[in-house]
């Protein structure tokens, strides 16, 4: 029965779980295993807590620095001053100890962000810093690096103040701060987040200290273990997804009242909505400000096609006829509910196909393991929702299906969406290739929005006809 292999799927997907080791959210944490539904009657907070949660699985699934050939724009403060930037980590004339550290993580060079980041950064005087450039590139490091480079580790007390918007993502920079300062042990980091009980008025020794809004907030005033006027360095980490939670705009300042004149500001962010901006301004005086583009997502190498069809059942036939035509590598499958997603799981295994399903039921490190299994070709198929497959990065699959197409939670067409699902497709010069299911008048206009906005032709297939399947493989 269908039941019973997505029953039995279920279980063999969380088995893999415990592929992700030493992962200390999972002791910690239940947060994390929170119920996001997706079935597109989510409330608003809850689409901004998902923020934190792709921010977090893409730390858990990236095994490397992401790349980006786009410019770097830098505004400086004091634009007569020269503009500085390295090429590799010794110019900065790190502390040996560091040097180590950041090499025995395998970094060999700075990654675009951090040439320029990192000698602003280390610079004397301090001067305050806004960066931002997408997820992965380097941005984390780079500020790691600057406050173990700032420390003075003959002081016993906190020196460097580091904020995140949640407790997983907090302890994900924390393990980046103790494997950079591995060798450097007089360095200490203390982790200011919930559940962590502390004695009331007992000064903490920690030269470091990194946590989530509120309970360092609670540590600075109600606690007194932190003497903010001793913080030299104070870094706002994902401003981004810290904005998005609600109440951390207003704790975050008012701990940065707190701090010292000539504390120095450093603030992050993957996106720069007006938001992030508007946020960022009351936080951090004269800044200079570091921009990477995301590099851009073109649809030019990826042939796109339409397939008609009446049911749920009959997208799945046609989905199988495609799959009996031409050989695929690995494709991505978006349906618009977890209702589908489950049922289309359940009758692609019956099928034969080894599927991965990605739900927002899972916990965050089931997600990243699924994710793996599949960037490593352990799974051929991977269906998922929107929700929890935005913002996401596995490059190489070479077919993108819209079970159902992407539309915002006004049931309206999603550009931006779109654009993104495709364009997993066709990446590094490669060819991709995109079916969108059509069931409906309604799924037909949105369809022609996408053809207008791209100007791209979206040409229909006959799913009845082999041959012509095959013609689009070719
Ligand atoms: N110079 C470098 N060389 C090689 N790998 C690097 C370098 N800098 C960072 N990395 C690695 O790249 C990945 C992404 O880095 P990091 O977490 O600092 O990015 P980020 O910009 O902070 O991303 P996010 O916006 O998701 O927080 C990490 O696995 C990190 O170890
Ligand atoms: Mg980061």
């Amino acid at each position: 029965m269908a039941t019973d292999s997505w029953a039995l799927a279920v279980d063999e997907q969380e088995s893999t779980t415990k592929t992700i080791g030493n992962l200390r959210i999972m002791e910690a944490g239940d947060a994390n295993s929170r119920q996001i539904d997706d079935d597109g009657d989510k409330s608003d907070e809850e689409e901004k807590e998902d923020r934190a949660t792709q921010s977090l699985l893409n730390k858990l699934i990236r095994s490397n620095v992401v790349n980006n050939t786009n410019q770097v724009e830098v505004l400086q403060r004091d634009p007569n001053s020269p503009l500085y930037s390295v090429k590799t980590f010794e110019e900065l004339r790190l502390k040996p100890q560091l040097l180590k550290g950041v090499y025995e993580m395998g970094f060999n060079r700075p990654s675009k962000i951090q040439e320029n980041a990192l000698p602003m950064m280390l610079a004397e005087p301090p001067q305050n810093l806004i960066a931002q450039s997408q997820s992965g590139t380097g941005k984390t490091a780079a500020f790691v690096l600057a406050m173990l480079s700032h420390v003075d580790p003959s002081l016993k007390w906190p020196q460097c103040l580091c904020i995140s918007p949640t407790y997983e993502l907090a302890l994900q920079t924390g393990k980046v701060i103790e494997q950079m300062g591995k060798f450097y042990p007089e360095v200490k980091l203390a982790y200011a987040v919930r559940g962590h009980k502390m004695e009331r008025g007992i000064k903490i020794k920690e030269q470091i200290v990194i946590g989530t809004p509120g309970t360092v907030l609670d540590w600075c005033i109600k606690l007194k273990l932190i003497d903010p006027k001793k913080i030299k360095v104070f870094v706002l980490d994902e401003a981004d997804v810290m904005i998005a939670t609600q109440g951390h705009q207003d704790q975050s300042i008012r701990i940065q009242r707190m701090l010292p004149k000539g504390c120095q500001m450093l603030l992050f962010s993957a996106t720069f909505e007006d938001s992030v901006w508007k946020f960022a301004e009351r936080v951090v005086p004269d800044p200079n400000i570091i921009k990477l583009k995301r590099e851009e997502e073109t649809l030019d190498t990826i042939k796109q096609y339409y397939v008609l069809c009446n049911s749920k059942e009959d997208k799945f036939n046609a989905l199988c006829n495609i799959y009996g035509a031409i050989t695929i590598a690995q494709a991505m499958i978006f349906c618009h509910t977890r209702k589908t997603a489950n049922w289309l799981a359940g009758q692609l295994s019956k099928e034969g196909h080894q599927v991965a399903l990605l739900s927002g039921e899972m916990a965050v490190e089931q997600r990243a393991a699924v994710i793996e299994r599949f960037r490593d070709g352990k799974e051929k198929v991977l269906i998922t929702t929107n929700v929890c497959a935005r913002g996401i990065d596995v490059e190489q699959v070479s077919v993108v299906i819209n079970f159902d197409l992407p539309l915002d939670k006004d049931g309206n067409p999603d550009n931006e969406t779109y654009l993104h699902r495709i364009g997993r497709t066709g990446r590094f010069g490669k060819r991709g290739l995109a079916v969108n299911m059509v069931d409906s008048q309604r799924s037909m206009e949105i369809l022609k929005t996408y053809e207008r906005h791209f100007n791209k032709k979206i040409a229909r297939l006959d799913t009845h006809d082999l041959d012509e399947i095959e013609k689009i493989a070719n």
